[in-house]
């Protein structure tokens, strides 16, 4: 493709690196809950801005903006009215603009999300769906069935809880995977696959340097035949021809999307939010589709040595497998936060724990996690789990607070709670609104500094305590930790490969890069001694608990330098 857009260049950004992504460590800016600069409680573009100098210190290569889009947030701005804008209670493109300039000046590259599953229900194409009646081209975009009589055209059930078609006014129904707010678009129709062409290139022409693309699997569709029901789709084999998820043809829209991509200088990435098999990851990984794929797996483990080094095994050779790099989650804006994970007695969970919205969450069910909560032991655990994941080969996401060790925040009334998941399945799943508190950014105050006011989610008493104020010179803080992390990552970093040392213990693993960097972390509670060379040859520049002389204590990893 002939590079037709090449961005001004700004200072701090390479344009002639074209693989900064591989081993880039990426910030997760939920926007809603990071800064809140115009303090009417809801985190903002120029919120963002203001925190550059933090972000630039905390030593990240990249932010991923999950969505700042115009949206009535019935899902926390998955539910887009507009792809190509700012919420006004955000901003302004303006703003926008201003806020990539100054990541750009301090070398951090940024991500936006794209969700071109599904729009809002207030998007001007569904609005015209609903106007224009059965048969039309506007309902075309979308989903629309006639029902069987007064029921819905199947049994389908929504991701969210409950029924996945809701009525329109004129007794058609349409097909929503999640919110009845979040309709599904068609993928067949080409106004459809036109207009996210558009989108992207909007976005890439103002300088964004990837993208992340929400629930991958699921855009196109084959609905031609009769419908199956939700027990024969369950039933059905997901190897690329299934009528709902993960289907081959869902790769068109991605070559072409490719093009966009690689039309650009350096080329815009994308990494796919895709919940299939592991063995389809690579489809979306390669580099004629997105160039790279989450792994969630470790948000699926136990802070358990045999499942890490498993997770880390067959991530590695999968992405060998599609020319990628692999990707490390520990926590994101739909999980229970990793410090809490690790810190709750173990979960009972079945094989079915894979789609999105359940795991972790059914760990909060009856009365929150305070009881059984080892607040101390989850922290010391996230932090020896982030060490062993930013020493990887491959990139790390993060997500905003868990450089603080943030908790989850249980105790949220129902009242002020926001997740359509809660409400869907009438307070049984506890929702994702214990992730999304505004984070704390000094020890007191009315919203401990996110805004002058008050936060759109009720922050907890002990946020004080973790916020930035009380751990910015804190040398032993997870601040200080994540900090002096990132900043060793670049010279840890070198081929994407790794070694594994045999340790003589089930519960320590130990990797070696190719340049010579040791990490070892003990998953046990018993103390594992260094051997003699290491202590030697090797010394310890970095560990996530305090380490007596040649030691790993228990629940601790430690970064070796080589001499
Ligand atoms: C995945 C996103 O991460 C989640 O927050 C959202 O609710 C669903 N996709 C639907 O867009």
């Amino acid at each position: 493709m002939p590079s037709a857009h090449r961005t001004a260049p700004a200072s701090g950004i390479d344009d002639d690196d074209a693989t900064w992504w591989r081993q880039a460590a990426v910030y997760q800016i939920y926007p809603r809950s990071f800064a809140d600069a115009d303090s009417d409680g809801v985190g903002d573009i120029p919120g963002i801005t203001s925190r550059v100098p933090y972000l630039a210190t905390l030593g990240i290569d990249a932010v991923w903006l999950s969505p700042f889009y115009p949206s009535a947030l019935a899902d926390g701005g998955y539910d887009v009215a507009d792809y190509r804008n700012v919420d006004p209670r955000l901003g302004t493109l303006a703003d926008f603009d201003t806020m990539l300039a100054a990541l750009h000046a301090n070398g951090i590259r940024v991500v936006v999300d794209i969700v071109p599953n599904h729009t809002s229900d207030l998007h001007p194409w569904f609005q015209d769906a609903l106007a224009a009646g059965p048969g039309s081209p506007a309902r075309d975009r979308y989903i629309f069935r006639d029902g069987v009589g007064d029921e819905p055209p199947t049994d389908w059930v929504s991701l969210f809880g409950g029924s996945a078609w809701e009525r329109a006014a004129d007794g058609q129904w349409y097909l929503h995977n999640f919110a009845v707010q979040q309709p599904d678009l068609n993928w067949a129709n080409a106004d459809v696959r036109a207009d996210f062409v558009r989108t992207l290139r909007f976005w890439s022409d103002r300088g964004v340097d990837g993208f992340r693309i929400d629930v991958a699997h699921m855009l196109t569709k084959d609905l031609s035949g009769p419908l199956p029901t939700q027990a024969q789709l369950d039933a059905l084999p997901r190897n690329g021809t299934h009528p709902t998820v993960d289907r081959d043809d869902v790769h068109e829209v991605y070559a072409e999307w490719r093009a966009v991509f690689n039309s650009y200088t350096p080329p815009r990435t994308a990494v796919a939010e895709a919940w299939v098999d592991r063995s389809r990851i690579p489809l979306y990984a390669s580099p004629e589709s997105l160039g790279q794929a989450f792994n969630f797996e470790l948000l699926q483990a136990d802070f358990d040595a045999r499942q890490f080094r498993r997770v880390v095994t067959e991530n590695l050779e999968l992405a060998e497998a599609s020319a990628s790099s692999t990707t490390w989650v520990l926590s994101n804006h739909d999980v229970v936060r990793h410090a809490t994970r690790y810190g709750l007695p173990h979960p009972e969970r079945s094989a079915d724990d894979l789609p999105l919205r359940k795991h972790g969450t059914d760990w909060l069910l009856s009365g929150g996690v305070e009881p059984e909560l080892d607040r101390e032991r989850g922290l010391r655990r996230a932090r020896a789990a982030s060490l062993f994941v930013l020493g990887l080969p491959g990139s790390a996401y993060l997500y905003q607070g868990e450089e603080l060790g943030l908790h989850e925040v249980a105790d949220i009334d129902d009242a002020e709670r926001q997740d359509p998941t809660f409400f869907r399945s009438a307070g049984l799943d506890m929702g994702r609104d214990g992730c999304r508190v505004p984070l704390p950014w000094t020890s007191d105050g009315p919203s401990f500094g996110f805004g002058s006011r008050h936060a759109h989610l009720p922050q907890p008493r002990w946020f004080g305590d973790a916020s930035v104020e009380a751990q910015e010179n804190d040398l032993h803080s997870t601040l200080t930790l994540y900090r002096r992390a990132l900043a060793l990552r670049h010279e840890l970093q070198a081929d994407e490969e790794l070694e594994w040392i045999e340790t003589g213990r089930e519960d320590v693993l130990h990797y070696v890069r190719p340049n010579g960097w040791r990490v070892v972390t003990n998953f046990g509670t018993t103390e594992f001694a260094l051997t003699e060379s290491q202590v030697q040859e090797d010394h310890v520049a970095l560990a996530s608990s305090e380490t007596p002389f040649g030691h790993v204590p228990g629940e601790s990893t430690v970064w070796l330098r080589p001499a």
